[in-house]
């Protein structure tokens, strides 16, 4: 392969009907859902039912006031900072930690309800929430909220708590059910991870499979969230003399979700097909080492999420936290290899970063990956984003700097198109010569195309 590492691929996708393209809001269904009349309250406190719109999908439907923090009344609770807090959190926090916070926060709010008795939420619940969300907390500079002290407003387990994200977790632990070994068949859940659970599922499937994965970081995002790869091989964490390492990169642009979602489907996948004996499956993972990371630009995703499939402009979450588009901020090589390639001694499989590149803003993101394509002699990739239904091949930059479409090939032309191909021949609606479908609007090269003769530009992921 010629350029240090490499081989590019832009896997370009995306579904044809007008589906929903990002995830609801967690906080939408819940919105306007609140009933304001007011529950009268006896004088000795019994069991009602609870109402407060925030916190609708507890799973216990009565409550007992006063509360932990004392409020009389819904009304009360209701017109409290608490209340309003656990309202925006998700905003505050970029999504992190949702909805785990503002049900554990409703839990303290409105405790259930038995025999005309509070039972507290469970202080272990608490801690462990704390252990995992403080640091987006850090991230604003905010403080640990009070009403979620775990030492005042929570009980020990043998007082006999609550565990308010008990459902929650038994809903993971249903889409993780694919991964049990005796399950016959791969069961997969259709619908978008925020980042708290692509994290969680991710670093659940590792775990499930730890003797051939394993995830790791390469960095953080401009908003601070984790770059986390998952990794698949039969000696994770090490380089194999001849093992082939494959990288596989999503949302690179945070509105672009659909190969972020097949990724974490791709590292479930792989996970539980191996366990279940999937020959095929066995020997890619046990011959080749696949890192996958599924979301590049987590910070963009959470924008685009956050507007919702209606409110979203079709480009806000594109690019990062600072506004940079991640797929024009990688160094361009390309220009200087078509300026040197005919000098004699010149060498175009090491092609060094030139000193003015670092004057310019690299984004966190980016620079995460470019040290992680260095650290590992990666020799086939691909980066996939939405909006069309192609496979795109290097280079991406016009021969001719004018030409905004002209076929630019690399040297090793030949095998990217035979990647190429190959995936598209594997590919069911790629491969459909129907010319009426939907996303045929490559069926003349049937699914493949040069990334340069389709549009130039410089800056894409070419390390
Ligand atoms: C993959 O490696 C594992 C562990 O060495 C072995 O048990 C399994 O049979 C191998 N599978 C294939 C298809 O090579
Ligand atoms: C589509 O056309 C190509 C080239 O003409 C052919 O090789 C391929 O078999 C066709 N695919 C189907 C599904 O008919």
């Amino acid at each position: 392969m010629y350029l240090e590492v490499l081989a590019l691929l832009f896997f370009l996708e995306r579904s044809c009907l007008s589906a929903p393209q990002q995830p609801c809001h967690p906080g939408d269904e819940f919105l306007g859902r609140c009933s304001s009349s007011r529950s009268a309250h006896d004088e000795t406190p019994t069991c009602t039912e609870l109402n407060l719109g925030y916190c609708n999908d507890l799973e216990y439907s009565t409550t007992i006031f006063p509360n932990i923090l004392g409020h009389r009344s819904r009304y009360e609770a209701e017109s409290g900072a608490e209340y309003l807090l656990l309202s925006v959190i998700h905003g505050l926090l970029n999504g992190e930690c949702s909805p785990e916070i503002r049900l554990v926060g409703c839990s303290v709010l409105a405790s259930p309800c038995r025999d005309n008795k509070m039972v507290k939420p469970c202080r272990s619940t608490c801690e462990a929430l704390r252990k995992g969300c403080i640091h987006a907390f850090e991230a604003i500079e905010m403080a640990w909220p009070y009403f979620l002290d775990c030492d005042r407003f929570f009980a020990g387990n043998e007082e006999g708590c609550f565990d308010p994200l008990a459902g929650l977790k038994a809903r993971q632990e249903v889409a993780l059910s694919s991964l049990s070994p005796e399950e016959p068949s791969t069961i997969i859940q259709f619908t978008y991870a925020s980042n708290a659970q692509m994290y969680s599922l991710l670093k659940r499937t590792a775990a499930k499979c730890s003797h051939i994965s394993h995830v790791y970081s390469i960095g953080r995002s401009t908003e601070g969230r984790d770059l986390l790869v998952i990794e698949f091989t039969d000696n994770p964490g090490q380089h194999e003399l001849l093992e082939p390492e494959i990288k596989l990169v999503g949302n690179m642009h945070g509105n672009e979700v659909l190969g972020r979602q097949l990724l974490i489907y791709l590292a479930q996948y792989l996970c539980s097909e191996y366990m279940l004996g999937n020959q095929r499956i066995q020997s890619i993972v046990n011959n080749t080492r696949i890192h996958i990371l599924a979301s590049m630009n987590p910070d963009g995703y959470e924008l685009a999420a956050s507007e919702g499939h209606l409110l979203n402009g079709w480009i806000s979450g594109r690019a990062n936290a600072q506004n940079l588009d991640l797929n024009r901020n990688f160094p361009d090589l390309t220009s200087l290899f078509y300026r040197n390639r005919r000098s004699r001694h010149y060498r175009i499989d090491h092609i060094p970063i030139p000193d003015t590149y670092w004057f310019g803003k690299v984004a966190p993101e980016t620079y995460a990956v470019m040290k992680w394509i260095r650290s590992l002699p990666f020799v086939q990739s691909a980066s996939l984003h939405g909006g069309e239904l192609v496979v795109s091949y290097p280079f991406d930059f016009s021969r001719h700097p004018h030409e905004e479409k002209m076929f630019s090939p690399t040297p090793d032309e030949q095998i990217f198109k035979q990647l190429a191909r190959t995936y598209a021949d594997a590919h069911a609606t790629m491969s459909n010569n129907d010319t009426d479908r939907c996303g045929a609007s490559f069926y003349r090269t049937r699914g493949i195309i040069n990334g340069a003769l389709w549009y130039s530009f410089a800056g894409g992921e070419i390390p």
